[in-house]
């Protein structure tokens, strides 16, 4: 009998679409490693999100703004080698899609060859809407993202909600339309009213999944680190905190640290013997004899 479980059935995007005809909720979070990735993948996810934000929760930086194709290329590889189940999402990070349909297509394809992703996802409406035409044009799906877009939150005033006035919520809503005709296989709604979302779900046919958008979305999707409590920075009203794995991890450092220091760790039983006549040997050796 082999030792190895059978690998898991992959999720496809017809599942999701499945999902969302059957009023199943889908369930998506971030990943930014491989433990990451098993665990989520362990714990039953449908999908799976190596977001730019792992420029702030992994790598330190104050915004997702700087961080690079070949970090979220290191990334997102090292997520799909953790990862049997899930369909796996990478981001493309800001400014490696803007510019051209001809450099958006260019990045997709990076990461889809290094990275074995599924989609990618990428921000706003307005010319995002022709990159994801030309991505889904080349054979790659697309994830689209609008509402509150941390890679250009400075030009949406901050980290706000997004679509608090009627212009703004029409502004979204068709941002939404456009991203689904030009050929986007799912969609993201950050931090947007619930009024607006509601608004929105009827005229989506593809599956819709919310992160600070209210309750009828087709799905949710958290940041591993905000869900788990490991991020420091400050967290947005809509994150629920399912464990506290910082405090927790500090403490097993903490223990760490002063049993090194008391010489309490390493004990007899985490050490490496030898036979006791090798033992032997090695004292008439080192005394020469
Ligand atoms: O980067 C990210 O983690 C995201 C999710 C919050 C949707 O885009």
């Amino acid at each position: 009998m082999s030792a190895h479980a059978a690998p898991k059935k992959r999720i496809t995007l017809g599942d999701l679409a499945a999902k969302k005809a059957a009023g199943e909720p889908i369930v998506m979070v971030t990943a930014y490693d491989y433990p990451g990735a098993q665990i989520v993948d362990a714990a039953g996810v449908d999908v799976v999100l190596v977001g730019d934000s792992a420029a702030m929760t992994v790598l330190g930086y104050d915004s997702t703004v700087p961080v690079t194709v070949d970090e979220m290329i290191m990334l997102t590889a090292a997520v799909r080698r953790g990862l049997q189940a899930p369909l796996l999402i990478a981001d493309l990070p800001f400014g490696s899609y803007e510019a051209s349909d001809a450099i958006a297509v260019a990045t997709a394809q990076r990461f889809v060859k290094e990275t074995g992703c599924d989609l990618v996802k990428i921000e706003r409406g307005g010319t995002s809407v022709d990159r994801a035409r030309a991505i889904v044009a080349a054979g790659i799906p697309v994830v689209g993202h609008v509402g509150l877009t941390p890679q250009t939150a400075t030009s949406l005033g901050g980290y706000r909600a997004q679509g608090r006035t009627a212009e703004e919520a029409l502004r979204l809503r068709d941002s939404a339309v456009a991203l689904q005709e030009a050929g986007c296989s799912a969609i993201v709604l950050e931090a947007i009213p619930s009024d607006v979302t509601a608004a929105i779900m009827p005229l989506m046919e593809i599956p819709v999944i919310g992160i600070g958008a209210g309750t009828a979305t087709d799905g949710q999707v958290l940041v591993f680190h905000d869900l788990l409590g490991i991020y420091d920075g400050g967290a947005a009203r809509f994150v629920k905190r399912y464990a506290d794995l910082r405090t927790a991890a500090i403490a097993g450092v903490e223990q760490y640290t002063a049993e090194v220091r008391e010489r309490v760790y390493p004990a007899p039983e985490h050490g490496y013997g030898m036979p006791a006549a090798e033992a032997e040997r090695m004292q008439e050796l080192l005394a020469g004899r």
